[in-house]
């Protein structure tokens, strides 16, 4: 590996405080399998998977990362890690199997095993209600794209509270709404495959308008873990200093940043994009945008790369530095600082954490061992990226590696793997990369800095 100040862990430990929060993530479709055992029901991504050309390599989640039956070996493994802290999801239809109407025991009692099981490792359990799992049987009454939704999300917000909200350390909302709302109802790459831009633009106001209701419901409750929301965001730049790749990048940022950023702490939508947006603009009753800027306790920040726009659209990531990782994405860890220091430049943040930082790459498993190289290097940089933001005075409170298992990575199904640990499908056979070494090293320094 080559070598590079960068990579040495007790440099890095250095650069953060003792309470920095330390974390592994993933979500439920992603790893969990079993998805029709216990009587849960489909969710909109079971379907999707059905449809012919959906998934690249026509995989399905239906196995994953067996990680409901295999739970306690996959909580091991995080506890050797060295972090303090894991974040994962619940699958709604596994708990409501229909999204309205009857709760199913079985399916909380898993959540149940996992939040104690987490407790019992000394890990503090940070839950996402929504990781883009919509129960089918809300699709099929008009999806995020209808507003009783926000009102079922509510429900479900409130009851996986009561249930299991005292043992949190954190609970999101919403993973990624832009996704949610953007790939899965404009350019219909992801679940539920549809293309109306309309709809999307009404999709994210649902998913925002859930949010900030979900936020007030749980606090009228008494919830007292802190509660917030996960973006994903990128820096977006223009591929030139003309007017017109100027003028779309500054499109793209609003599209991408401001349009989540700016109603959810300033209460406003960005007027540029409204206007670009014509009769797609959504429908908003009085009183939604105030909702909608209900105070957060954190805010969660996903970044793997950067965006470039021009006139003509976005530049293709090889066209840029040439480093990309195997999803095609540019290494770009410098824009991580770019974003972080900007969003806390624009706005008033409350406590930031990176809640997803990763890449994938063509991992080969050799002789029982994984040298990720490429994967441990990505890493290293990011988490300097983020002391730089630290540094710069952004309120941030953690970082969190994207993933610890390789999984079912969406559209692209399982060949890109995510992981600091290696899956063989085959056997579920589980092998920590090097990156996995590389980030229980950084671990046991910052401890080891932090009892100096
Ligand atoms: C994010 C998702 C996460 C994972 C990574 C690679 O957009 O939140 O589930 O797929 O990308």
């Amino acid at each position: 590996m080559e070598q590079d100040a960068s990579m040495d862990p007790q440099a890095l430990a250095r650069r953060f405080p003792s309470h920095f929060v330390w974390g592994v993530a993933t979500s439920a479709f992603q790893i969990e399998g079993a998805t029709h055992e216990d009587g849960r029901a489909d969710s909109i991504w079971d379907v999707f998977c059905r449809q012919p050309g959906a998934i690249a390599d026509a995989s399905n989640a239906d196995l994953a990362c067996d990680h409901y039956h295999r739970w306690q070996g996959d909580l091991d493994l995080v506890q050797q890690l060295g972090v303090s802290d894991y974040r994962f999801s619940v699958s709604w239809p596994r708990v409501q199997p229909l999204g309205h109407g009857a709760w199913n025991p079985k399916g909380f009692d898993f959540y149940d095993r996992l939040v104690d099981g987490l407790l019992q490792r000394g890990l503090a359990p940070n839950l996402t209600l929504n990781h883009w799992d919509l129960p089918q049987g809300l699709q099929e009454r008009g999806g995020w794209a209808s507003r009783d939704t926000v009102h079922r999300f509510v429900d479900y917000a409130a009851e996986v509270a009561r249930r299991l909200g005292s043992r949190l350390r954190t609970l999101t909302t919403h993973n990624e709404p832009f996704v949610q709302a953007v790939l899965g109802h404009e350019s219909g790459i992801f679940a539920p495959g549809i293309r109306q831009r309309g709809m999307a633009i009404q999709v994210a106001h649902h998913l925002l308008l859930s949010h900030g209701l979900a936020l007030r419901a749980l606090r009228a409750q008494g919830l007292e873990c802190d509660l917030g929301i996960v973006l994903n965001l990128s820096p977006v730049q223009s591929a030139s200093d003309d007017e017109v790749d100027r003028a779309r990048a500054r499109l793209e940022d609003g599209r991408l940043v401001r349009w989540f950023m700016d109603p959810l702490f300033r209460g406003c939508y960005p007027d540029d994009v409204l206007h670009e947006l014509g009769a797609d603009a959504p429908r908003v009753e009085q009183g939604d945008l105030g909702i909608i800027a209900t105070p957060n306790d954190f805010l969660g920040v996903n970044y793997y790369s950067r965006s470039v726009f021009g006139a003509a659209g976005a530049v293709d990531p090889r066209q840029l530095s040439g480093q990309i990782t195997d999803m095609g994405w540019e290494i770009y860890p410098r824009g991580l600082t770019e974003l972080l220091c900007r969003l806390h430049r624009d706005y008033t943040l409350p406590d930031v954490y990176v809640t997803e930082n990763g890449a994938a790459f063509p991992d080969q498993l050799v002789d029982g061992r994984v040298q990720d190289a490429a994967r441990t290097r990505y890493i290293a940089r990011h988490i300097e990226a983020t002391a730089d933001a630290l540094a710069a005075g952004v309120p941030l409170k953690g970082y969190m590696v994207w993933s610890l298992l390789d999984n079912f990575e969406w559209a692209s199904g399982l060949a890109k793997r995510f992981g600091i640990v290696h899956v063989d499908y085959a056997t579920q056979r589980r092998t920590p990369k090097a990156s996995a070494k590389w980030y229980r090293d950084f671990l046991l320094a910052m401890r080891a800095s932090a009892a100096a």
